[in-house]
């Protein structure tokens, strides 16, 4: 199983995205190809934001050692799954992706947890500490149901 993470800016949603599925699949004893991008490329080779560094780093996980990168539409060659973490994320893999788009590989992350119910992780970007606890909280319900729904799939 190979599974992209995607945000906007690869800093604040994705990392933690990454870096908790990572942890999952490790302790799972599961040998998937987990990695993350955002769609923007403004933060093309920064290490995560310090507040994702640092609610990763409460819970156990390191991420500093992430380096954020753009998506690219050759990402639909080498992954099986990519997870967006909002709508406006999907809009803009769409357009990267062009005549590589491929819909049935891309989901909302939430979709995992809540199928068909649009639910999006928020960004905390622009927001207070509190935003990427409960971004944090999200995600890791999402990794374990990703676990749970493909664990007995693939290796
Ligand atoms: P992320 O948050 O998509 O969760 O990494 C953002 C970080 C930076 C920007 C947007 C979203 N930005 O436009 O710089």
């Amino acid at each position: 199983m190979t599974i992209l993470m995607v945000c906007l800016g690869n800093i604040c949603r994705s990392p933690l995205a990454e870096g908790i599925l990572k942890e999952k699949c490790k302790k799972a004893g599961l040998n998937w190809k987990i990695e993350s991008a955002g769609t923007n490329g403004f933060h093309n080779g920064e290490a995560p934001h310090y507040l994702s560094q640092k609610i990763a780093r409460i819970n156990n996980i390191d991420i500093s050692n992430q380096q954020s990168r753009k998506f690219v539409k050759q990402d639909f060659d080498r992954f099986d799954k990519i997870y967006a973490m909002a709508e406006d994320v999907i809009d803009e893999i769409k357009q990267i992706g062009k005549d590589r788009y491929i819909s049935t590989k891309v989901n909302l992350l939430m979709d995992e947890v809540y199928p068909n119910q649009n639910k999006e992780v928020p960004d905390p970007y622009y927001g207070a500490e509190d935003g990427y606890h409960s971004v944090y909280k999200m995600i890791e319900i999402a990794c374990d149901a990703i676990i749970k729904n493909y664990a007995n799939l693939s290796t």
